[in-house]
């Protein structure tokens, strides 16, 4: 067994859509993968990925199904192949899915999990930091489509979750970064110094307000600005860099220089101080991540991505910090987005 000495799990509830589930957190917490899949479950389909390095001993009857790598893999395609090998196996109602990887594997296999037979029990077992701290939580599942990401999809609320820190071990640089991203993010919706916590407690305090935020608003509901879309602090800008293709960074680290230019926005309209932008750039530092743009942006370019951002409702729509916390703000006047693209660049 890999992990050296084990400390006692951490585990947090979910209640969401109506369900109520554990994740776990911790190291060697996979062993209890098949006690959370439960008796009543008589046969597991295990979706994973080659390279995916965590050894699963499952005692159920089961079998494994690798898909590709790359958002290319996040397509219907994907989800049929699943869905027909699944068919031509026999896995039926009372069967159950099991993913393990990435948000990729857990957002295709969640969702197949979610069609197929109209719904069969899925759980997770999340291998990046990222997974863990956020895609694996809260039941959004899908794939993308040519015309963008994430457009098909459902809510389906996993049976379990297990964060096997072991995992993390292994884990490139870039994926650690990018769950860092994610997890500065929490560290503005609630104010707490999650990097002051041992890696364990933060990623359990991370799932945590995530929950939190996930009981409330399960659906994101687009009248609730301070419901689930504030989980997408960060996100406009992120959404505009890594729609452009030309940068090289990861979701996580997208977000981060999305945080600080979210800031930006919020003091060019007078929702928070200087000192806050400041704490902004600073937080997002010491979790090690980049603050300022890539080199060679086009601030046209993403300002067009960014009006064109998925969860535009009313024009240009952010999550913005404030004095009542971070809160939806649709209507933005395109050129306070493009004066804040300035700040963030040092013009402004
Ligand atoms: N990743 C954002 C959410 O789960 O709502």
């Amino acid at each position: 067994m890999a992990g050296g000495e084990r400390v006692a799990a951490h585990t947090v509830t979910v209640h969401a859509g109506g369900s109520t589930y554990p994740v776990v957190v911790g190291s060697g917490v996979r062993d209890r993968l098949d006690g959370l899949v439960g008796p009543s479950v008589r046969r597991v389909a295990v979706v994973t990925q080659a390279g995916i390095g965590l050894d699963l001993d499952i005692d159920h009857d089961h079998e494994v199904f690798t898909i590709g790598d790359g958002e290319t893999a996040k397509s219907l395609a994907t989800v049929e192949d699943l869905c027909r090998s699944w068919s031509r196996w026999g896995l039926t109602r009372a069967d159950g899915v099991v993913a393990v990887g990435g948000g990729l594997v857990t957002d295709v296999a969640g969702f197949a999990a979610a069609v197929y037979h109209r719904g069969v029990a899925v759980v997770h077992v999340a291998t990046t930091l990222l997974a863990m701290v956020d895609a694996a939580i809260g039941g959004k599942t899908g794939v993308n489509l040519p015309e963008g990401k994430n457009l098909v999809g459902a809510f389906w609320q996993p049976r379990a979750v297990l964060c096997d820190t072991d995992a993390l071990a292994t884990l490139p640089e870039r994926e650690r970064l990018s769950g860092m991203g994610e997890m500065a993010k929490y560290h503005f919706l609630t104010g707490e110094d999650l990097l002051a916590l041992p890696l364990e407690e933060r990623i359990a305090a991370c799932v945590r307000i995530k929950a939190e935020v996930v009981a409330a608003d399960e659906r994101e509901d687009v009248t609730n600005t301070r419901g689930r879309a504030t989980l997408n602090y960060g996100h406009t800008l992120a959404h505009a860099l890594e729609t452009a293709g030309r940068y090289d960074l990861r979701h996580g680290e997208a977000v981060a220089v999305g945080l600080v230019y979210a800031a930006h926005l919020a003091h060019r309209l007078g929702r928070i101080d200087r000192s806050r932008v400041d704490q902004h750039r600073d937080v997002v530092a010491s979790y090690g991540l980049r603050t300022v743009l890539p080199e060679g942006v086009e601030p046209g370019e993403l300002l067009a991505l960014m009006a064109r951002d998925k969860k535009a409702v009313v024009g240009l729509t952010f999550a913005l910090d404030g004095p009542g916390g971070v809160e939806v703000v649709t209507g933005v006047d395109p050129d306070d987005a493009a004066a804040a693209l300035d700040a963030l660049a040092g013009l402004g």
